[in-house]
């Protein structure tokens, strides 16, 4: 017998009425996730503002907000999911997680007030598929008890060693599936890492130079989350959802968020979490492919139109695969064009 569902039985729904489980995850443009605190009723206000601004909105109800606020957030992400409209910007929560006092009425309130607005629930400290299969299940209860069409999406934050180990279940576990961000100040608790910080390098974890004659030595800092991070997009990736980046702490440095941002894009992350105004334009500026990379990549396309073959360009060598680098690319700016008309213009697309 196999470990899992069966292939069939995978995509069934989990109750009677609930919508098909997507086999695709659809097309979306999701360069920040920016959070919210919806107790907050000041910041409730800039929602309309912000859905114009960013990729996904994020009612956040987890960490960051005080025990006693914990209901006051979750009405207020109702409110908020009630008396706006998002159009093709995201809408997400963050519940609180699964052994919390909070989370089952987290999950249950929302879905059932707002759950055919809401697109995906973030659910952190994910240790296994077994958190999944429960959220799944739940979900699908839920979905089929208020009549929900579309069936809302889970992301796990990959924050605990635990959940490091079985990140490949993790993104497994179900259909639900929607992406995983890394979590890197309960991760780096989790681990035991010796680090205040949110995200972001250290100063401490360097390369020494070889020793050998010289007397000043260079020391090259190295990155506390390529680890992590190369895992999981490599979970990722083999399940056909998408990776994140998730906080970067420090809002007074935001050259370290843009290079920590830009090296989870680069090993294949979609984008990153917004916790602060300033992130967003960070975020996008990153997540959205470099023009001079664009029109390379363009180059490369129009060169080998059936992908197959070799040709070169500038001296550079490009075949089958280099096509395949530059399809990611030109597919990423086409989708971020036709949200952003200064993209369009920039990629000439
Ligand atoms: C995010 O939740 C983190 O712990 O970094
Ligand atoms: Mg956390």
């Amino acid at each position: 017998m196999p470990a899992g569902r069966t292939p069939r039985q995978f995509f069934r729904p989990l109750a009677i009425g609930a919508p098909a489980p997507l086999r695709e995850q659809p097309v979306r443009l999701e360069r920040m996730i920016h959070f919210v605190p919806p107790q907050v009723e000041k910041m409730r206000a800039k929602v309309p503002d912000l859905i114009g601004q960013v990729d996904v909105v994020l009612g956040n109800l987890e960490d960051a907000i005080p025990i006693d606020q914990k209901e006051a957030a979750r009405a207020g992400f109702i409110t908020m999911a009630r008396d706006n409209d998002f159009g093709d910007t995201g809408l997400w929560t963050r519940i609180n997680c699964l052994n919390s006092p909070w989370a089952l009425d987290d999950v249950v309130d929302i879905v059932s007030a707002v759950g055919d607005r809401l697109d995906v629930i973030m659910l952190p400290k994910v240790e296994g598929a077994w958190d999944i299969h429960y959220l799944d299940q739940l979900l699908a209860q839920l979905e089929a008890r208020h009549g929900i069409g579309k069936p809302i999406g889970i992301h796990a934050i990959l924050e605990t060693a635990e959940g490091v180990s079985n990140v490949e279940d993790i993104a497994a576990a179900s259909p639900r599936m929607h992406g995983i961000s890394l979590g890197p100040a309960d991760l780096a608790a989790s681990r035991g890492m010796k680090t205040t910080r949110v995200g972001g390098g250290h100063p401490d974890y360097v390369v020494l130079a070889d020793a050998e004659g010289e007397t000043a030595r260079a020391s090259f800092q190295q990155d506390l989350w390529h680890y992590t991070t190369a895992r999981m997009v490599d979970a990722c990736a083999t399940h056909g959802i998408k990776a994140f980046y998730g906080p970067f702490g420090d809002f007074s440095d935001p050259a370290a968020c843009e290079a920590q941002f830009r090296n989870a894009f680069l090993q294949g992350c979609h984008g990153a979490w917004t916790l602060h105004p300033s992130q967003i334009a960070i975020a996008k500026k990153v997540y959205s492919p470099d023009a001079g990379e664009v029109a390379f990549a363009r180059r490369i396309l129009e060169a080998m139109p059936d992908g197959a073959g070799a040709v070169m360009i500038d001296g550079k060598m490009q075949d089958d695969a280099t096509w395949k680098q530059a399809k990611v690319i030109v597919d990423l700016a086409r989708l971020v064009a036709r949200k952003d008309s200064e993209y369009a213009a920039l990629y000439g697309l």
